[in-house]
């Protein structure tokens, strides 16, 4: 990737709209979607919705996302309407929400694998949380920025395993300061 992609600059906009991630952030966002054949997203923490866009380019009407509040501009809002975006407003860490979005997630992603986007506020309670509901060949990808996620700090390392949860790419997501961490679940050992 090129030097402008690998720096660790938000400032930039795509669709529109600021994104509160690292340029290589949407590169590989895209590129993990692709290779694991992913259909459909289910993302964590919206944000102001750049970052949503992307995925519903990719796989429109198969794209939620769930905030506490839309902070959203209209711009962006009507971008998501018009590539079949569900935006739900609910606190993510009660655990009737958690029921309430895989409930709208597996009507979305039938038996295709699905990318699971921890970005809410507690990376760790987002991984935590959800995970539990992946099934085998999902994807689950933590916005990593080292002090709001990192897979070595206490309970991820536990969670994964539990999950059967493999981490892919460590090295080149490092490279190209993706802040991204992935995993893939992996079957009955
Ligand atoms: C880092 S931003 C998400 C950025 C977005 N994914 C992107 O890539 O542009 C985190 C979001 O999580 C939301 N959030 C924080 N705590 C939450 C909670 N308890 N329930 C729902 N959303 C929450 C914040 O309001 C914010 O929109």
């Amino acid at each position: 990737m090129t030097d402008w992609l690998r720096t660790r600059d938000t400032s930039f906009t795509f669709g529109g709209t600021k994104v509160q991630q690292v340029p290589s952030a949407l590169p590989w966002l895209e590129r993990l979607c692709v290779s694991l054949g992913v259909k459909s997203v289910l993302e964590l923490g919206t944000g102001w919705g750049a970052t949503t866009c992307l995925f519903g380019m990719l796989f429109p009407g198969r794209v939620t996302t769930c905030s506490l509040k839309d902070l959203r501009g209209k711009h962006a809002q009507d971008l998501h309407e018009r590539l079949g975006i569900e935006f739900i407003s609910a606190d993510l860490y009660q655990p009737e929400t958690v029921d309430m979005l895989w409930t709208v997630e597996d009507e979305k992603r039938g038996d295709e694998p699905m990318l699971l986007f921890c970005d809410g506020g507690n990376k760790h309670k987002d991984f935590e949380l959800y995970t539990p509901h992946t099934r085998v060949g999902d994807l689950i990808v933590c916005h990593d920025t080292y002090r709001e996620f990192h897979p070595g700090k206490l309970g991820a390392p536990e969670v994964a395993a539990a999950q059967r949860l493999e981490r892919i790419l460590q090295i080149e997501l490092d490279v190209d300061n993706s802040w991204l961490c992935a995993y893939v679940r992996g079957g009955a050992a």
